[in-house]
């Protein structure tokens, strides 16, 4: 991991996964958040074959980035989420020898001010990884009753001033910019410091916006019948939620039982040193969780 004066996208964790995925030369690979081609560029020159492996990003641009970096290779590039982008995979009978994961936004969805997933400049609220999906952080704030708003704060946010977020943005009602929704985030912690108190009403939003649970629940056991035999999968999370999730599914796929599938190449999530973090803040919460595909 090299220093990042320009704010160029570095590759979160990339010798872990490498260490654990452990990529072969000839092995099929799938991206399913393939963003800027980080992880992907380096697995690819260790297996060398492109013209059978995936990169999928629902994400416009991230797939205009990968053109630019792959499209010269033959390798698959699709602009899709990962979880129809699996289904087809699946109808089609593909198999992959290693499955990258590397969940959330990217610094191109936080960096570019109008997509309005960062609060630290003035946007219209929109927050959607695929500009083609109808629905934005904008019709959640303006159109949900105060108690589903609650919920989603409290859900996804697990933000503990959920209700009284909730009950102010519906007094301020409407709210056209992540400013607005940040101001009375921040309203609800007055003196607060430490991480921005929009932070968690922020991801709440996001992760109703795009779906991301549900995306991440319904894939994670079509990962595992895409895996090759002795196939390794690894999946990096950036919040509890997200965490719990491929917890949960690596936990009830292993194990002592006569029909477990997985054996987990992590027993706990491994996080970045303190050196990674320094250099690349975007770091600082990865949970990095790993397994291998039964022969
Ligand atoms: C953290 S970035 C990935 C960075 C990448 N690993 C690299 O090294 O450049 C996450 C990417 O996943 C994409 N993404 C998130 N959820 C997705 C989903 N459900 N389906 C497809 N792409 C998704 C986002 O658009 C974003 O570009």
């Amino acid at each position: 991991m090299h220093q990042n004066p320009h704010n160029i996208h570095a590759p979160v964790m990339l010798a872990d996964i490498l260490s654990y995925t452990s990529p072969q030369k000839g092995d099929k690979y799938l991206d399913v958040t393939a963003g800027y081609g980080g992880h992907a560029q380096a697995i690819l020159e260790l297996t060398g074959n492109y013209k059978e492996s995936v990169l999928v990003d629902r994400d416009e641009k991230a797939i205009a980035e990968l053109k630019s970096k792959f499209g010269h290779t033959g390798i698959g590039l699709l602009r899709q989420d990962y979880l129809s982008v699996s289904q087809d995979m699946l109808a089609h009978h593909r198999q992959f020898d290693v499955i990258v994961a590397d969940l959330g936004v990217s610094s191109l969805h936080l960096n570019e001010v109008s997509r309005g997933f960062s609060f630290t400049e003035d946007a219209p609220l929109d927050m959607r990884m695929d500009q083609r999906q109808p629905i934005t952080a904008r019709d959640i704030v303006n159109h949900s009753s105060e108690s589903d708003l609650a919920e989603i704060l409290w859900r996804y946010g697990e933000e503990p001033k959920a209700r009284q977020i909730a009950r102010q943005i519906v007094r301020n009602r409407p709210i056209n910019t992540t400013g607005q929704l940040a101001a009375i985030a921040s309203r609800a912690w007055p003196g607060y410091s430490r991480n921005h108190p929009a932070t968690r009403t922020f991801q709440a939003i996001r992760i109703v916006v795009n779906d991301e649970l549900a995306q991440l629940s319904k894939a994670l056991p079509l990962w595992l019948k895409l895996l090759a035999p002795s196939g390794r999968i690894a999946v990096l999370s950036f919040h509890s939620l997200e965490d719990r999730i491929v917890k949960q599914f690596f936990v009830s796929e292993s194990g002592d039982r006569y029909d477990a599938v997985l054996t987990l190449l992590t027993k706990h999530p491994v996080t970045p040193g303190p050196q990674e973090i320094a250099i690349n803040p975007r770091s600082r919460s990865a949970k990095l969780r790993a397994a291998a595909k039964q022969k």
